[in-house]
């Protein structure tokens, strides 16, 4: 099993359940007091589920865990989207969005773009008609390649966090991940070299960053990844060649994960490289439907893109960055 998987007890999936509930109870749940105070409620979660998040964290050995089992009523949470809407800091937290932050608190600070979904932290994942054909998340008739959340950018995610709300059809979430042997220490060599520049998605309203970096780096003989496999230029031919070589491996080492209702998954953003699969939805409110957030161990190294000390929306794109001015 490449994502190690922890299943909640009865008992530990109602523990769970009742932290959300007591704070729904007395009305806490807005976006904003739920992130401040996220930390302090996780401490409560079971200690079979910390400690199992707390060694994924600190070994660095997994690609990605999942905790399965939590409780989502699938009747409580309505249809599955077909449009985002728009909400802020102030907005009320669905009791599994409350769950999704308390865990993902525990790996690190959770955190969102100002230019993706009108900047809600909290992303929505599902089809949606208009966008079909595009390389988004939104995107079905796609095969979106193999990427490194925001690889683009310096201020990019540790870890990728997934909660599923439904997914009826099974539709995978497509990872990959280089093992050791893949590829020879000379081409590792070019990969590691500032020779690549990597761009964003499709469809994020962001500011490009024009400067060659390299598309490993850290260790050589276990090496962190920074690709786009949707939008990537090499300098030369003999760094375009080890791109290839990267690509092909990666493809060779993609497995399927499909994430369920209820799951918790954390996918590392260093180690993996993900992308989905075209499908076919339904369009009738029950297609697949998961919440996405990203997780940094450090949210202080974005401090001069955030408007304040505690704000997690992170500012990306040029219009905002004329306002951005007033951070510095
Ligand atoms: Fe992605």
């Amino acid at each position: 099993m490449k994502i190690k998987e922890y299943m909640l007890t009865t008992n530990e999936a109602k523990a769970v359940k009742s932290i959300v509930l007591e704070i729904e109870k007395k009305q806490e749940n807005r976006l904003s007091w739920v992130l401040n105070n996220a930390k302090v409620i996780a401490d409560k979660l079971p200690c079979g589920v910390k400690k199992f998040i707390y060694d994924f964290k600190v070994n660095d050995k997994e690609l990605g865990v999942c905790i399965k089992g939590n409780l989502v009523d699938d009747t409580s949470i309505g249809n599955t989207p077909s449009d985002f809407f728009t909400r802020d800091e102030k907005s009320i937290c669905t009791n599994e969005e409350i769950m999704f932050i308390l865990y993902s608190e525990l790996l690190g600070f959770t955190f969102g773009w100002n230019s993706i979904q009108n900047g809600n932290i909290i992303n929505d994942i599902f089809p949606m008609k208009k966008d079909c054909k595009s390389a988004t998340s939104a995107g079905s008739a796609y095969d979106f390649g193999m990427h490194t959340e925001d690889a683009f950018h310096p201020y990019r995610a540790d870890y990728l966090v997934l909660f599923g709300m439904r997914n009826p059809d099974e539709v995978a979430t497509l990872i990959s991940f280089l093992k050791p042997d893949d590829l020879s220490s000379e081409t590792i060599e070019s990969l590691f070299k500032k020779e690549f520049v990597v761009g964003a998605n499709v469809g994020q309203n962001v500011t490009e960053i024009e400067e060659y970096t390299s598309a490993l780096f850290g260790c050589k003989s276990s090496p962190y990844l920074k690709v786009n496999m949707n939008n990537m230029r090499s300098l030369n031919q003999k760094s375009k060649e080890a791109l290839f070589k990267l690509n092909q491996a990666l493809l060779n080492n993609t497995f399927k994960y499909r994430v369920q209702q209820g799951d918790f998954l954390v996918l590392d953003n260093l180690k993996t490289v993900h992308g989905r699969e075209k499908y076919v939805p339904r369009y009738d409110g029950t297609d697949r439907w998961l919440k996405r957030m990203q997780v940094t161990n450090d949210i202080r190294k974005s401090r001069d893109i955030r408007r304040s000390a505690s704000s997690r929306v992170l500012i990306a794109n040029q219009m905002l960055e004329k306002e951005a001015a007033f951070i510095k």
